[in-house]
């Protein structure tokens, strides 16, 4: 994957591509602060670490999914699945200008040990959650957010993934018609959002107070 785009007004090119040093990944920690992440610092740092033990993104295929779904015990476990499922997107024009983290949640995959480690396991490779889109301010509006969300989707789809998902502060304009912008179906403001009325999976991700939930559905 590498795709580019020219972002106007001054036709500068931005290649949109898999995050290729540790400085880049570093950066997410600044990716995770503008979107409103709390906990925001050690998102770069574990990015690294799990780059550095060799996982990160290394399971964003359908048959890393089927093998995994069809094995009954994962070696290093879910945390493995996780990071391998986990991808960091960055834009960069002459230096870095966003960033997009992606991969299943950790919070789903606790919430789901009452139903049994195979679906714990089926919500590691069935759902991803955007945990971050960030565009740096001056050079928002240009069509870098959506440039960033279009190939994870694609990248999601192909991992065969089911549900890509994610949720916003409610009162943070704009984000609304970003995510439907790029085909994201916006939930009411506080509403849940019912998986098992998308894929088989018995969650129901419970937004805070202030949030609201989106959601695409990838592979049915
Ligand atoms: C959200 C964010 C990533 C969008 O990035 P971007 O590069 O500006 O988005 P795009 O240019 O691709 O916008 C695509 C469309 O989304 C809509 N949109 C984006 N920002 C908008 C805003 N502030 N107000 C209204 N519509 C907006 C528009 O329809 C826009 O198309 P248009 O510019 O042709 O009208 C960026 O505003 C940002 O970094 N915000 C801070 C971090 C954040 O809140 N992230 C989301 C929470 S995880």
């Amino acid at each position: 994957m590498n795709p580019s785009i020219q972002a106007a007004p001054a036709r500068v090119t931005v290649q949109i591509r898999p995050a290729g040093s540790r400085a880049e990944l570093h950066e997410f920690s600044r990716w995770h602060h503008l979107a409103g992440v709390p906990q925001s610092r050690p998102a770069g740092r574990n990015l690294v670490e799990v780059d550095d033990a060799g996982i990160l993104a290394t399971g964003l295929t359908r048959s890393y999914a089927a093998e995994k779904l069809n094995s009954l015990t994962v070696p290093g476990g879910i945390p493995t699945v996780l990071a391998a499922r986990t991808m960091a997107l960055v834009a960069v024009a002459d230096h870095p200008i966003g960033g997009l983290s992606v991969g299943p949640s950790f919070f789903l995959c606790a919430q789901m040990t009452t139903q049994g480690p195979a679906t714990v396991l089926h919500a590691a490779l069935a759902t991803m959650k955007i945990h971050a889109v960030a565009v740096k301010p001056a050079w928002r509006r240009r069509g870098i957010g959506t440039a960033l969300l279009r190939p994870a989707l694609t990248i999601a789809r192909q991992a065969g993934a089911s549900v890509v998902y994610g949720q916003f502060n409610t009162d943070t304009v704009g984000l609304t018609e970003f995510y439907r912008h790029s085909g994201m179906d916006v939930s009411n403001p506080d509403a849940p959002l019912h998986m098992n009325a998308l894929i088989d999976l018995p969650a129901v991700i419970t937004p805070l107070p202030g949030e609201t939930l989106f959601h695409r559905v990838v592979n049915q």
